[in-house]
């Protein structure tokens, strides 16, 4: 009689707010079949030897797959938001540079019990066993579509590596019904601040008569779109060009990328880029430029990545000596290598896990006035990858290599509302950093314009209010052009 109350008393406390959802997450039950489940192709042991805390941690070993991990079946609701962390520390290493850590949801389908999918819900990147213990951290909201079976699950480092485990957390994210309110009322007090004028009239004119027109004539928050360089020097497009300097007054030039160059790797040419800026320029707008590096195989120049060390360290001196050259005192901001999270070829050629700090410096040093930014995807917007970034921000700001602020890309998946808890707790996190924010490639759709436009109301009044935030840019603002097609 004793079990199903049992049973039902566990239920009640799963569900109470706050309450954590996985059993045995510390590792400290002995019981690690009936809790962390069997161990499928792999051995898992509790070992007492080392631990994040408590006495115990689990031993992943004589893994065969790289999605060999511990997990477990958790009751989650659908449609409802979570936070998942958990610790672990490598063993050994291989050739490779850096191993990687996802946490993953398997849903079985209710209406399809024969098909799964597989979710990734959480990144840690660049891991490595002098790193020690290790957090990996995430949060996300499951989908409305109802499952028979959701399993939680951690998984990535490579056949052959062994692992620690320890102190897993899986809790749902309290609602938080006040969130407009605190925006509004961020806005009043570090947006807004009042006039006061000293009007002085002759004494033949009644003061009552008197009347002051005050005109605003520019933002100090930044609020721009990136542009298409070649309508901007377009004659043909003059509405265009009127547009984007009544809405803004800042604008990203994205011509400046390595591949996008329109000369020959010896000769590059970015003559666009600079004509679009120096124009920019002229009209009163501040430019960022995006991006001088981009080190994923598909943004980086074929001949480039076929290059030794040696030389490719060399030609990556050259280019930001010629990139600093010819943009020289004339951008805000530079996107110095982006999206570093999800490509490091330049590590990986010169096998330097630092080598970008290398290029953030060079370029602070070759343009010490243009305030250099990482900038980066699924931080804000999308929560599996905001603890990546905050470390790796952690660590080019300990580096003391010139970095100056946050580039958080914010593009929405088109058709899914924006959550407003989730992104306030992203934004949290990436504040904590002490870097400045920016919004750099807002973008969000809905197929019905006001659902869309009610969504941008919301997402720019979360970010204006942002103490952080000092700047929001549009990925486009015209359906028919606004990043470039080249
Ligand atoms: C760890 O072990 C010590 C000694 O056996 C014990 O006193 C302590 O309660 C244990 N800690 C935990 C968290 O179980
Ligand atoms: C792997 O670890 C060994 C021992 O710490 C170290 O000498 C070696 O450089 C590491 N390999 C890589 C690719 O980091
Ligand atoms: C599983 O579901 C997906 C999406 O619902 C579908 O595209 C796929 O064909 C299904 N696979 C099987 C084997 O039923
Ligand atoms: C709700 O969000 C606002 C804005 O971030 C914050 O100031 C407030 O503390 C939050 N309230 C709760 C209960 O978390
Ligand atoms: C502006 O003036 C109003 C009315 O006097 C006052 O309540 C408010 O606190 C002032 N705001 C600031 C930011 O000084
Ligand atoms: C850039 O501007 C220069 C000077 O006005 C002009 O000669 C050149 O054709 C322009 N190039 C491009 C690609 O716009
Ligand atoms: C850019 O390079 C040219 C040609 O070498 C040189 O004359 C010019 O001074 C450089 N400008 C800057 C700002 O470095
Ligand atoms: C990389 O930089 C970090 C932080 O500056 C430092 O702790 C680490 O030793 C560096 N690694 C190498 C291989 O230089
Ligand atoms: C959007 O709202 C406007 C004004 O209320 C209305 O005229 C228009 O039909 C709406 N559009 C859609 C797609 O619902």
């Amino acid at each position: 009689m004793l079990e199903p109350v049992l049973a039902f008393a566990v239920l009640l406390v799963n569900h109470a707010l706050g309450a954590e959802l996985f059993l045995n997450p510390g590792m400290e039950q002995p019981d690690m079949v009936g809790t962390w489940g069997n161990a499928w192709g792999y051995k898992v042991d509790r070992i007492n030897t080392d631990s994040h805390s408590g006495n115990y941690s689990a031993k992943l070993y004589q893994r065969t797959q790289s999605y060999q991990g511990i997990g477990q079946d958790v009751a989650l609701t659908t449609n409802t938001r979570y936070a998942i962390e958990g610790y672990v520390k490598l063993l050994n290493n291989n050739s490779k540079m850096s191993q990687e850590f996802e946490f993953m949801i398997r849903y079985q389908w209710s209406n399809d019990f024969s098909n799964s999918s597989w979710i990734q819900i959480g990144f840690h990147r660049f891991a490595h066993p002098k790193d020690g213990w290790i957090r990996v951290a995430a949060d996300f909201t499951t989908p409305l579509r109802q499952w028979h079976l959701a399993n939680v699950y951690i998984q990535g480092p490579d056949v052959g590596i062994d692992y620690l485990a320890d102190d897993f957390s899986l809790k749902e994210v309290p609602e938080n019904t006040t969130w407009r309110q605190a925006s509004l009322d961020s806005i009043e007090r570090i947006r807004k601040s009042n006039i006061t004028l000293s009007v002085n009239v002759g004494a033949q004119y009644d003061p009552h008569f008197i009347e002051v027109e005050v005109a605003l004539r520019s933002h100090e928050f930044g609020f721009g779109s990136v542009i298409d360089d070649a309508a901007y020097l377009d004659l043909g497009y003059v509405t265009y060009q009127n547009l984007l300097h009544e809405f803004f007054n800042w604008a990203t030039v994205g011509t400046y990328k390595w591949g996008y160059n329109q000369g020959t790797p010896t000769h590059p040419n970015y003559d666009r880029a600079v004509n679009a800026t120096n124009a920019l320029l002229k009209n009163g707008m501040i430019v960022r430029g995006h991006n001088m590096f981009w080190g994923t195989t598909g943004d980086t120049p074929d001949w480039a990545q076929k290059l030794s060390s040696d030389q490719l360290k060399a030609t990556i001196d050259e280019r930001i000596r010629f990139m600093t050259n010819i943009t020289y005192g004339k951008l805000a901001h530079w996107d110095v290598n982006n999206e570093m999270l999800h490509g490091q070829v330049y590590e990986e050629i010169t096998r330097d896990p630092n080598y970008s700090q290398h290029i953030y410096r060079a370029v602070h040093a070759a343009d010490p006035s243009v305030k250099l930014f990482l900038n980066e995807y699924n931080v804000l917007a999308n929560g599996d990858s905001t603890e990546d970034f905050v470390r790796q921000a952690l660590s080019f700001k300990a580096a003391n290599c010139g970095l100056y602020g946050l580039g958080l890309q914010s593009h929405f998946a088109d058709y899914v509302a924006p959550d407003p808890i989730l992104i306030l707790r992203r934004l949290k996190r990436l504040a904590s950093t002490g870097l400045p924010l920016w919004i750099t490639e807002l973008s969000l759709a809905n197929k019905n314009e006001n659902v869309t436009a009610d969504w941008f109301e919301q997402v720019l009044t979360i970010y204006f209010a942002h103490p952080a935030v000092e700047g929001v840019i549009l990925w486009g603002f015209w359906d028919r052009m606004g990043v470039n097609s080249d």
